[in-house]
């Protein structure tokens, strides 16, 4: 009797060390399966235009969001950074080299980078990186439907708002002057919303297209003499000269009434923009939707309602400017860096 009691203790251990085992097996197995999903390293190719500061920023920002989000460099994210230095044939090999790379998402900071990563593959999901005119640049069908590989965050600025606050500053004005690149199919849109604007406002639009970086100073010369503000869009060509504009345009106390904060930054007198680290931000939020499964031709393309007022004070006393109360109260004020 004693020693049956004892056999079936022993047997009731070996079964519950046997269940607890299976238990704590269980248990384990899908933690460790999510813990390799994790570890999982994904490529992401980021190729910027050019160098000018809001593409920077905006990168920057793209980058911050992966973070936040739980991406680590060198754990389970590999980013790839190239930048075209706005030169056709160095975005077309970079692009190249991105796709060659295996990259799970890429990114375009800028139209013509965009364009040159669309060009490149049709199967690798693109998220664009401040497109103004995603349809008209033909990288997408529609911005709610984008339809392909391609979808993003497009920063199309309230232009209406831009040239409006131009008008309320320089009421005299009777000329403006539309400083762009001839290359930049995101400009072209832009100066077309701004001269209607312009013109319903009772001002004559002069324009005056630039075909390469080195025509800059000297329009900017000649604008100085026949217009009474400079008006620039979200180009890149001006952007990357933005130092060489605003030295030319002093000398004649021109004012310039820009699309974004880091071009008032720089010189300008005033903008109704959109941040653009909010704007990197976002984009790297879609990066993040789009390595967790996100299709890209059903996401939407993300746009903002509106900008922030920003003004350059320092700029506006040098050119002799008054600001009206109602336009200094809602604004930010920047200095000149
Ligand atoms: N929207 C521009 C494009 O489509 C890129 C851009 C973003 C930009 N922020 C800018 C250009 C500021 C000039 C200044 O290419």
């Amino acid at each position: 009797m004693m020693k049956n009691k004892g056999l079936i203790a022993s047997v009731v251990v070996i079964i519950a060390v046997v269940i607890g085992f299976f238990i704590y097996q269980t248990m384990n197995a899908p933690a460790k399966t999510s813990k390799k999903a994790e570890d999982k390293v994904q490529t992401v190719g980021i190729l910027q235009f050019v160098s000018h500061p809001a593409l920077d920023t905006i990168t920057k920002g793209v980058k911050d969001a992966l973070k936040e989000a739980g991406y680590k460099e060198g754990k389970n994210l590999k980013i790839v950074f190239q930048n075209g230095q706005a030169d056709q044939s160095k975005l077309a090999t970079m692009s190249q080299q991105l796709v060659d790379k295996k990259a799970d998402v890429l990114v375009g900071v800028a139209t013509p980078a965009a364009q040159s990563l669309a060009n490149t593959t049709k199967d690798i999901p693109i998220v664009l990186g401040a497109v103004t005119d995603p349809v008209g640049a033909k990288l997408v069908a529609s911005l709610d439907n984008p339809g392909g590989n391609v979808t993003g965050v497009s920063d199309q600025p309230p232009v209406a708002s831009q040239i409006k606050l131009g008008k309320e500053l320089l009421p005299n004005a009777k000329t403006v002057g539309m400083l762009y690149s001839s290359t930049e199919v995101n400009s072209k849109y832009q100066v077309n919303e701004a001269s209607k604007t312009a013109e319903s406002l009772g001002m004559a639009v002069k324009e005056y297209p630039v075909a390469s970086t080195n025509e800059i100073a000297q329009t900017v010369q000649v604008m100085s003499q026949n217009v009474d503000f400079i008006y620039i869009p979200l180009d890149n060509t001006i952007a990357n000269a933005m130092q060489a504009v605003v030295g030319e345009a002093n000398k004649s106390k021109t004012p310039i009434i820009t699309s974004v904060d880091t071009m008032v930054e720089q010189g300008g007198l005033a903008t109704v923009g959109i941040d653009q680290y909010t704007l990197g931000k976002k984009t790297g939020q879609m990066v993040v939707q789009i390595l967790k499964g996100a299709d890209p031709s059903v996401t939407p393309v993300y746009t903002f309602k509106e900008g922030v007022t920003v003004l350059n004070e320092k700029q506006a006393e040098f050119l002799g400017i008054q600001i009206p109360d109602n336009v200094k109260k809602e604004a930010q004020i920047v200095g000149n860096k």
